[in-house]
């Protein structure tokens, strides 16, 4: 396939799993994360899989402007990684707090990494993929983004934001060949996943099958577009 991609979020649960698993079609990847060491340690491990795929590291911390900013002056920077055509937005973070207790910082750095950076990004290299007239942009939302579950507040108004952007940015972009596709799974095993209060994490969805699922929406070839995909889990406990 040789597509480029770039993911947020690679470095733990669906990103790292949809990482893994692109790795055999990949050219080139760019994988973005806080930390350098586990960035690193992801390079070795797709370089394993395929030596041929050349992987690029972005240190940032995306729930600050600063960081997202300091993201797309490397991409400007960097000739090599211009042409990026599978974007996923998988970086979040997941604050479980009563609403009494939620400051203005707590939304600020989850709009910021949840809602924010995901728009600034998608924009940036959206409006390249329109230009060449293809491209994918995968946002990970969240059963969050319709349901809300007692102190997630927060998490669920970020979730209900990314999906209005993420249909915006289909709505606009579709026509020139960019698809912006919601991915709202349920409850994950993942580390994020253990943070979810009264519910059974053994019956929570294995991310690697929802990053399956997202490879092979990378398929280009058929007649349906694909907009959001609510995905549940088979047993709810
Ligand atoms: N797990 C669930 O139950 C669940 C359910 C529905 C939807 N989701 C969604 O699925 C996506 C992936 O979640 P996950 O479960 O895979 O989470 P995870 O395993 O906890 O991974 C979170 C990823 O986000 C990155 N990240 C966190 N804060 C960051 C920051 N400030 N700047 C840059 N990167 C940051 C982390 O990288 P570093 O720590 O290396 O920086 C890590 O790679 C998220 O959008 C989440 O909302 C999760």
């Amino acid at each position: 396939m040789n597509k480029n991609f770039l993911i947020t979020g690679a470095t733990s649960g669906l990103g790292e799993k949809f990482t893994i698993l692109i790795s055999d079609i990949a050219k080139k990847i760019v994988i973005v994360g806080r930390k350098r060491n586990k960035l690193l340690k992801l390079k070795k491990e797709i370089n394993k899989i395929n030596r041929f795929v050349k992987v690029f590291i972005i240190v940032a911390d995306l729930s600050k402007n600063s960081g997202v900013l300091r993201l797309i002056q490397k991409l400007k920077k960097k000739t090599e990684i211009q042409s990026i055509d599978v974007l996923v937005n998988s970086a979040a973070n997941f604050t479980v707090k009563k609403i009494e207790n939620v400051s203005v910082k707590d939304l600020n750095l989850d709009f910021q990494l949840n809602v924010i950076s995901p728009f600034i990004i998608s924009k940036y290299l959206g409006l390249k993929m329109k230009k060449k007239k293809n491209g994918v942009i995968f946002n990970i939302g969240s059963s969050s983004a319709y349901d809300c579950s007692k102190e997630t507040s927060i998490y669920c108004s970020t979730k209900h934001a990314l999906l209005g952007m993420s249909k915006a940015f289909n709505t606009e972009l579709k026509s020139h060949g960019v698809r912006s596709i919601f991915i709202a799974p349920g409850s994950m095993k993942t580390p994020m996943g253990r943070k979810v209060k009264n519910q059974d994490y053994n019956t929570f969805i294995d991310p690697k099958e929802v990053a399956m699922m997202m490879k092979n929406l990378l398929d280009d070839k058929r007649s349906i577009l694909v907009e959001e995909i609510k995905i549940k889990r088979k047993i709810y406990k």
